[in-house]
C-alpha cells in the first residue's frame, strides 16, 4: 500500500508518519528530511537544495523526481509499502509519480490530507524554530513556505479528489486523536 501524507508546512506530516511506521511498518520517504540530510553532509545536492530551502522555495521538479526514481529502485524501498511525506508537492510531481509507480506495477492508494488553519501552522513552526532551530522555521521563511503551499501544492487536493483518493483528516486535534483517525482510515483502504 502506498500513502501520501499531505498538507501545509507544520500540519503534522512528519509526526503522523512516525506513528504510521510504528503501527504499520511503512517505509518513510520524507523529501524534506532527505534534503536536510544532504545539506548537513554538504553534498552536491545539499549545496543546491540549501539555496531553495532557506528561501522557502521548492527545489526544481526534475531534480526531486530523479531522486525519487532512484530511491524507488533501492533495495531498502523495493517491494515495501511506502508513505510519501512532503512529496508530491506540485501537480507535475504528482503526474510524474503516477508514471513512476505505474512503471513498477504500483499506485498511490490514498492521500491523507491533514487540514490545519494557517494561524495554527505559524504558531507551531515558530515554536519548533525556537525549540529545535530548524533553519527554515523563521517567520519570513514560514510565510514564504505557506505562500508556496497555497499556490503550488494545494491544487493537488483537487487533483487527488478527482481520482477519488483524497481523504480529509482534521489536523487540529491532539496528535493521538489524529493518529487514531488515520489508523481507522488506513484500515478501510
Ligand atoms: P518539508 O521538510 O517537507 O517541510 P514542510 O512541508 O514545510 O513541513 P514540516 O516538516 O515543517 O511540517 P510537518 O507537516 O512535517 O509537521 P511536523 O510533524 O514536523 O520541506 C522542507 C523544504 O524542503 C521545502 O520548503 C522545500 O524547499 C524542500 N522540499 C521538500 N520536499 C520537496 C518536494 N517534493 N519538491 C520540492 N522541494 C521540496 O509538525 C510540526 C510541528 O508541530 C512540530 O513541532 C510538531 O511537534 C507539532 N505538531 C504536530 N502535530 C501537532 C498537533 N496535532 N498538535 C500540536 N502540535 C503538533
Ligand atoms: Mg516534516
Amino acid at each position: 500500500m502506498n500513502l501520501v501524507i499531505f498538507g501545509a508546512p507544520g500540519c503534522g506530516k512528519g509526526t503522523q508518519s512516525e506513528r504510521l511506521i510504528d503501527r504499520f511498518g511503512f517505509y518513510h520517504i520524507s523529501t524534506g528530511e532527505l534534503l536536510r540530510d544532504h545539506i548537513a553532509r554538504k553534498t552536491e545536492l545539499g549545496i543546491i537544495a540549501e539555496k531553495y530551502i532557506s528561501q522557502g522555495h521548492l527545489i526544481p521538479d526534475e531534480l526531486m523526481l530523479s531522486i525519487i526514481d532512484v530511491l524507488l529502485d533501492s533495495p531498502e524501498v523495493k517491494d515495501r509499502s511506502i508513505i510519501f511525506d512532503g512529496f508530491p508537492r506540485t501537480v507535475n510531481q504528482a503526474e510524474e509519480l503516477e508514471k513512476l509507480l505505474v512503471k513498477r506495477g504500483n499506485k498511490v492508494d490514498a492521500v491523507i490530507g491533514l487540514e490545519v488553519p494557517d494561524e495554527e501552522l505559524v504558531e507551531r513552526l515558530i515554536k519548533r524554530g525556537q525549540d529545535s532551530g530548524r533553519a527554515d522555521d523563521n517567520i519570513d521563511t514560514i510565510k514564504e513556505r505557506l505562500d508556496v503551499y497555497h499556490n503550488q501544492t494545494q491544487p493537488l487536493k483537487k487533483f487527488y479528489q478527482e481520482r477519488g483518493s483524497y481523504r480529509t483528516i482534521n489536523g487540529s486535534q491532539s496528535i493521538d486523536k489524529i493518529a487514531e483517525d488515520i489508523a481507522q482510515l488506513v484500515a478501510t483502504i
